[in-house]
């Protein structure tokens, strides 16, 4: 027997306890005849104490870091306790010690505040894990998969699983591919996700399914993506988008409960997608606070439903005479609360962060909305007192208050009022971990315009259904795009999708749709997004196929599993979460992978390597 406790175990009311532990060396401190070492496992670290008889075999049998020691001993109440670990009030008399293997000095300490960068931890990732934080990453992952599944097996749902060798079926990102031996020049695919065989699950009647699975994805990698990551992947017959909904708000509140003993019971709030845009100039808004985003000025069509809201602007309908803002497309502003005292310095560096080619924004315009109720401006010589007001009205700017007023195209403003709302909400501490806001965007575009090839390309993937009283025009339409300066105006812009996120403080941590289960829309949506007859028989020739024997009417939702978890653990990075994560290069530094294969396997999958 190699032990008969864990270091994590033995408490004070098994004093007197003949026990055997086993793990690794954490530090080894020697007071003249006697030593403690700390002996560690996954359950925690116990004391070890070696009398003087035994500090003589240590002698001859130096212990290091990381070494693995098995010892047998007493369990004894410590004269000096430590309150801060579950076992300090105890340690092991030793009274016999076996190295059960040696260990080179480890690269890093293994311990919460290590020494190690990034880069070492990630080559040496198995003595990364000894680490307690990523310790209790790892377990907290395991805690929502645990939650996740109990949730959905308790509401019927079906974990079956989907092949990974699959033929290349884009869902909008690159696919990875694997050649094949047996069928030489032939490739498979990697799944970005199990998406067309879950809808072959309903058509065959498993009307509740899921699976958390592995997806692979060839794109560019940022903190909270990963070439391959795991999603919490669901799909169900019969139902419309309110079942969905509802059905993974269970979900997710099953999760909060379980995991972070959060009763989430709040309302969980539903946005359109427009409004998320118009007043968050995002699709995945962090609503843990307000500062919205007042449009000046009358953005362009693709708000639809702003149109009448915005015939005024805050400039009134002519001219202001400042060029900056005559011209812009857009001119975007947040009330920054209570940041009216922000020094010329600070703002200045608030000018320079816009101006970073990240975001490429020309200047930042600022009013100041003082504490006694007067203005003053980056802009006075072109507004006066009143309409600096008028301005501040329109944001609903409050004294004490900072307004930041960007101005230029309508996407790249947007996006950088966006990101410069999220900073000042970081800065201000509006943005705190450990407080959960969750949201469902509604109401996606079904499309989007892809100006390169002048066609639509599908928002969400291209099995999402129109809401049902646009199908029709979906139908009726030519998705042709004859003139692609007037785009915006093609019926085709103004359809919804039946689609939704999840959001979960500014991230989206799930997505979905109800799906197309008609073979003539289906179609109809393969041909507007260019794919003739030829092709879509080609590429989803089973889709289509199975579409004609009885597929139900489905939708279904998948969660960013590792997103989810690195979110309820207040981390940014995706990859604390993981295992055996990627670098940002798509590298596994650990195994040095993607690395050249040997020549014989090229001549087994009968393809030469040439280079371009
Ligand atoms: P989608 O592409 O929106 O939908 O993916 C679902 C969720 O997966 C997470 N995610 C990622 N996480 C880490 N790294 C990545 N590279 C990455 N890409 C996506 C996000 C996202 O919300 N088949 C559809 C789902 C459906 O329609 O049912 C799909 O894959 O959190």
């Amino acid at each position: 027997m190699y032990r008969s406790h864990t270091c994590g175990q033995l408490r004070l009311a098994d004093t007197g306890t003949s026990v055997t532990l086993a793990g690794w060396v954490q530090t080894v401190r020697k007071f003249g005849s006697i030593t403690f070492i700390d002996l560690r496992d996954r359950y925690g670290i116990t004391q070890l104490l070696f009398n003087e008889e035994l500090n003589g075999k240590l002698d001859e049998q130096p212990l290091g870091r990381e070494f693995v020691l098995q010892a047998k001993g007493v369990v004894n109440e410590r004269s000096k306790k430590n309150a801060n670990i579950p076992t300090g009030e105890i340690e092991i008399l030793v009274s016999d010690f076996a190295i059960l293997n040696k260990s080179a000095v480890p690269p890093f300490t293994i311990q919460d505040d290590t020494d190690g960068g990034d880069d070492l931890r990630m080559k040496y990732r198995y003595l990364d894990l000894r680490r307690n934080a990523v310790k209790r990453n790892l377990e907290l992952r395991y805690a929502v998969n645990r939650a996740a599944r109990n949730y959905l097996h308790e509401n019927g749902f079906m974990d079956i699983e989907t092949p990974f060798l699959i033929k290349s079926t884009p869902e909008g990102a690159r696919d990875f591919v694997v050649p094949s031996r047996m069928n030489a020049g032939q490739f498979y695919a990697l799944p970005q996700s199990p998406q067309t065989f879950k809808q072959l699950l309903m058509v065959s009647g498993y009307d509740r399914y899921y699976q958390i699975v592995k997806c692979f994805r060839d794109e560019d990698l940022r903190a909270d993506r990963q070439p391959e990551f795991t999603q919490i992947d669901c799909e169900m017959a019969f139902v419309e988008q309110e079942d969905i909904l509802n059905m993974f708000e269970g979900l997710v509140r099953s999760i909060f409960k379980e995991v972070k003993g959060i009763d989430y019971s709040d309302t969980i709030h539903r946005m359109t997608w427009e409004d998320a845009m118009y007043t968050y100039g995002n699709d995945k808004p962090d609503i843990r606070f307000d500062m919205k985003i007042a449009n000046l000025k009358v953005p362009i069509t693709v708000f639809v439903s702003r149109q009448e809201e915005l015939k005024s602007s805050a400039f009134g309908s002519g001219e202001t005479g400042f060029a900056v803002f005559d011209n812009a497309e857009t001119v975007l502003a947040i009330a920054v609360p209570g940041a009216s005292e922000y020094t010329r310095k600070q703002i200045d560096e608030l000018t320079e962060w816009v101006k970073r080619p990240q975001i490429g924004m020309q200047g930042l315009v600022n009013i100041r909305y003082n504490a006694d109720g007067t203005l003053k401006s980056s802009v006075d010589k072109f507004f006066n007192a009143d309409q600096l007001k008028g301005i501040a009205n329109y944001t609903n700017a409050q004294p004490g208050d900072l307004i930041l007023i960007l101005a230029g195209r309508e996407e790249k403003t947007r996006k950088a009022t966006s990101d410069l709302r999220l900073l000042m909400g970081t800065r201000l501490g509006f943005r705190k971990d450990n407080e959960f806001r969750l949201l469902w965007v509604l109401d996606f575009p079904l499309f989007e315009y892809a100006e390169e090839d002048n066609r639509w390309v599908a928002r969400h993937h291209p099995f999402t259904s129109p809401k049902p009283d646009q199908i029709a025009t979906m139908i009726n339409n030519n998705p042709v795009i004859e003139n692609a300066a007037d785009y915006l105006n093609h019926p085709y812009a103004t359809i919804k999708a039946n689609a939704y996120d999840m959001v979960l403080n500014g991230n989206e941590i799930g997505g979905g749709s109800i799906r197309i289960y008609q073979r003539e829309l289906q179609e109809k949506m393969f041909a507007a997004l260019g794919m003739d007859a030829e092709e879509q028989q080609h590429k989803f020739g089973f889709l289509l196929g199975a579409f004609e024997y009885g597929a139900p009417p489905h939708g279904g939702i998948a969660f960013g599993f590792d997103r989810l978890c690195s979110i309820l653990g207040g981390s940014e990075s995706i990859r604390d979460f993981i295992a055996f994560p990627k670098n940002n290069s798509g590298r596994d530094v650990m195994l040095d992978a993607p690395s050249a294969i040997d020549a014989k396997q090229f001549d087994e999958l009968q393809i030469k390597l040439d280079l371009k």
